[in-house]
Parts: C-alpha cells; structure tokens; sequence
C-alpha cells in the first residue's frame, strides 16, 4: 500500500485543509429571503406549514426588516396577501396595494436592502389563476401580459430594485422590459422564473399566500416536470426577451436543469428553494430526524454546486445565523 500515489485523504486532515481546496462556497451573500405582507395593524401570523415564517403587517415588518439587513442579508422577495380578490387580481398593481407599501417602507427602514418583487396575479385573482380567464376558465395569454407589466411597473414606481415575473406567461419578460423601459425604469432589473415547473412542492406557499387555483391546476403554463429540454428553451426565450437573471423553480428536484442552465448563460442563475423543500427539512428537524443545521447547508450547497448563484430561500436567515456563529465559515 506504502506506494500508493494518490491518497485523497491527505487533504482532509483539518478544517484548514479542508477550506483550502473547498471547490464552492456558500456565503449570506448568495441568499433572498423570501417574505410575505399583508394587511392591519400589528399582524404577525406564523404560518403553520412553514414553521419560523410569517405573515407581517407593514407597522411590524419594519422590524423584521432591520433583522434581516443586521444579518446580512442582501435582500428580500415580497409577496403579497390582498385585502379583496377579483377577476383581474387588480389590488396586483394598485398604487396603494400591500406590496407597493411593503417596499416603500423597506426603502424607507433599510435603503440598502434589495427589494425584490414577485410579479403575478394568483395572490390578486378571485379565481386563484397567475392570468386573465375566458367564460371556459381558460388562462388567457397575451390579455395577461398588460396586467403583469403594470404589476411590475407600479412595484418599480414604489422604488422595487428587481422585479421578478413568476406567471410563466408567454413573452411577459419582453412586456414587462418595455413598459418598464417607457416609462424611465430602464435601469430596473428583471429577475425572470425561467423554468418554473408545475409542482407539489409550492403547497404550504398556497397555504401561506391564499393562492391556490379554485379550479383546474397549473400545468397549462408552468412546466411539465419530465422536460429537461423545454426548460433550456424557457431559458434562452427569457434572455432573449432582456432578463437580467434567470431562475429555475424548483430547485432539489431539478438540480440537472440548474447544472445545464449554468452551461447556456453567463447571466446570473437563481435557484428557488421552495416553500415544500423548506417545510420537509423543518418538519423532520421537529421529529428530531435530522440534523436541521446540518442539512439545509448540505442542501443550500448543493444547489450552489449545481451552478445557481443565487439561492430564493427561507432558510437564510438560520444559514445567516449559523454562519454567522461559525466566524462566516460553513457550519
Ligand atoms: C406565484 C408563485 C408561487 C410561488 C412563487 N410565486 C406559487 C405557484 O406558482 O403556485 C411558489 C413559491 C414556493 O413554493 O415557495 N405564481
């Protein structure tokens, strides 16, 4: 054995070693934390499928706000709990509408802060569909694209940083840069869910956002989960059509989409580790399963190692703490 040329474990001797040829990182800058608004006084509402996070009136959001910019984190992804729904999720893109208050107070508390805004219609639309809907109940395309370019217009005149379109609509990321462009927010970025596949894994968010489709599913416009390929497509399309990121959604079950996107574009990639991802982490943490600290790092990096630069998750403020705990090194 003594000849032996290369023995791997040489380099594994200490936490030294192992942090010099460590090939990927994972830092508090790489994380958005995902947040949802909603309207009242005084409201803190946990949400019961995803333990630690919450529903927040814009008077206490602020100090959530300051919690997460004193972590480090670099920003936050808004979401919104309207007051009343309709046909045409118009609360969407009122002026005055939950998320449009939501960054005004965050560019007010934490200037820095980036305020990231989802942009779509399910949260808003009495039927629960991320587009406008025909007599048959079908999601209409291009009538769509108005109503999600003002979403993303009024977000942006609130002073929203990235705008991040997650209706999969056709073409809405060449709608939305337009208007965006028209009306002088060209220096505005798009964030575009690229691959957004049609998943179990967005249940406790329905749940967390009233979002849920009163009839039908979603399968008409996100992704089918066996397509690899078509997802490469979505991707370029996006690029095309001027976004400045692209995401793919979700993350553990379509690692293989992420590694082959990081291969088609130098844009930044974003993975969304979502909201079933986190629930199952959390719920075998509670039963004392698993090691919780322990595998949402292993998981967070592997969705780095995949290739994704930026991670949507709503563990970043417990990896910001660990991290921060362990001197900025990997727990
Ligand atoms: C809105 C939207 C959804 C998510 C992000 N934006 C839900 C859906 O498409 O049904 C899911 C996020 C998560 O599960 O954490 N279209």
């Amino acid at each position: 054995m003594s000849e032996m040329l290369y023995r791997p474990r040489r380099l594994r001797r200490s936490d030294a070693l192992r942090r010099l040829v460590a090939e990927t990182t994972l830092t508090v800058h790489d994380l958005i934390y995902p947040l949802f608004v909603t309207h009242g006084q005084s409201v803190q509402e946990e949400i019961a499928s995803m333990p630690g996070n919450f529903r927040w009136s814009i008077d206490l959001l602020t100090g959530e706000i300051e919690r997460i910019a004193a972590l480090g984190i670099p920003g936050v992804l808004l979401f919104g709990l309207p007051v009343s729904k309709d046909m045409e999720g118009s609360e969407a893109y009122a002026e005055d509408g939950i998320v449009q208050q939501a960054v005004r107070a965050i560019k007010k508390t934490a200037p820095g802060l980036l305020a990231v805004t989802d942009v779509c219609l399910c949260e808003y639309t009495s039927h629960g569909h991320c587009g406008r809907t025909d007599s048959n109940g079908q999601v209409l395309n291009d009538p769509t694209l108005e109503l999600l370019s003002r979403t993303a217009l009024s977000h942006a005149q609130a002073g929203a940083d990235i705008v991040a379109p997650s209706d999969m609509m056709d073409g809405r990321v060449r709608a939305i840069r337009q208007d965006l462009d028209a009306e002088g927010f060209s220096h505005i970025a798009v964030m575009a869910y690229s691959a957004k596949y049609a998943s179990g894994f967005y249940g406790p968010f329905r749940e967390a956002a009233d979002s849920a489709p009163q009839f039908g599913d979603r399968k008409s416009y996100q992704m089918d989960p066996p397509n690899r390929r078509e997802a490469l497509r979505e991707v370029k399309l996006d690029i095309a059509e001027g976004a400045d990121m692209v995401m793919i959604k979700p993350a553990l079950a379509y690692l293989d989409i992420i590694r082959e996107a990081r291969a088609i574009t130098d844009l930044p990639l974003v993975a969304y580790n979502v909201s079933g991802e986190f629930s199952m982490v959390k719920a075998a943490a509670m039963n004392g399963w698993i090691d919780e600290k322990r595998v949402a790092t292993e998981i967070l990096l592997g969705i780095k190692r995949a290739g994704a630069d930026i991670i949507l998750t709503y563990h970043a403020k417990e990896m910001a703490r660990w991290l921060i705990e362990n001197g900025g090194h990997l727990p």
